[in-house]
């Protein structure tokens, strides 16, 4: 009975947590939507590591040449029902750091024969910054031996592309695609990686976790008043007749 009254009250405070939660989430994802908004910044010549959390999601431009040979491939990635990787090259810059750039999609018809000829020479980029992924328990570990990439680890990639000693800075950028679908589609067919869509993709689960705990906060403080009710009306706890 006790444990049948808190049931209600302790489902009902997770909800007005997880409400919290999803107020906070909605201001943060305003927040980077206007970021995003912002006029792309140049990619300083060293990036100071530690301002980085403030400018995750910034539009930024980059110049330089791939270093092809240190291309890193992350899989399985999927592209509107199409199957296929994520391609991370290197960007070395003349006067500046190199850092990592996710060039984007390609499907698996073109893993083996990766289009770069548009990409041999000096490019300029325009990307969005970003920081490593967090794994969830299903993501494999990546394997940079064997040159298996699972999940975006920024230290990791950096360091397998030379490192501090090849002037390698731990930052990724995700290329944007410039353009209408009618150009993805060029691209995806030629085998030239697909950028990403400029927008924000935080997953926000809040909603669905507040309408659960109510529902059943509301659901066990029902259950609650009809065992309640049972047992003053049950025939043994009835007042002792005199008659
Ligand atoms: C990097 O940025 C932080 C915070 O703004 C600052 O304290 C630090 O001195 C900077 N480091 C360098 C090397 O500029
Ligand atoms: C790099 O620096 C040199 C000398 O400071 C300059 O002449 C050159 O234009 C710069 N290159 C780029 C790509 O900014």
């Amino acid at each position: 009975m006790v444990l049948l009254g808190i049931m209600p009250i302790f489902t009902f405070a997770l909800g007005t947590w997880q409400l919290k939660r999803l107020k906070w989430k909605i201001n943060l994802i305003d927040e980077l939507e206007e970021k995003l908004q912002l006029q792309p910044l140049y990619l300083p010549s060293n990036v100071n590591l530690s301002v980085i959390p403030e400018f995750v999601f910034r539009k930024v431009l980059i110049k330089g040449r791939y270093d092809h040979a240190h291309t890193m491939l992350l899989s399985p990635r999927v592209r509107e029902g199409v199957h296929g990787v994520h391609v991370v090259t290197p960007l070395i810059r003349d006067n500046g750091t190199t850092v990592l750039i996710d060039r984007g999609f390609v499907s698996n018809d073109f893993v083996s024969s990766i289009n770069s000829e548009e990409e041999n020479g000096e490019v300029e980029v325009l990307g969005m910054l970003r920081t490593s992924q967090a794994r969830n328990t299903f993501t494999p570990d990546n394997n940079p031996e064997k040159g298996e990439w699972y999940w975006t680890d920024v230290e990791k990639m950096a360091e397998t592309a030379g490192g501090k000693a090849a002037n390698v800075q731990p930052v990724f950028i995700e290329q944007i695609l410039e353009g209408h679908a009618g150009d993805a589609n060029t691209k995806l067919s030629k085998g030239i990686p697909v950028g990403r869509a400029p927008t924000i993709d935080l997953r926000n689960a809040h909603l669905s976790y507040v309408i659960t705990w109510y529902s059943l906060s509301a659901f066990t403080a029902l259950m609650f008043f009809r065992v309640f009710l049972n047992k003053r009306m049950s025939p043994g706890r009835r007042m002792p007749r005199f008659n």
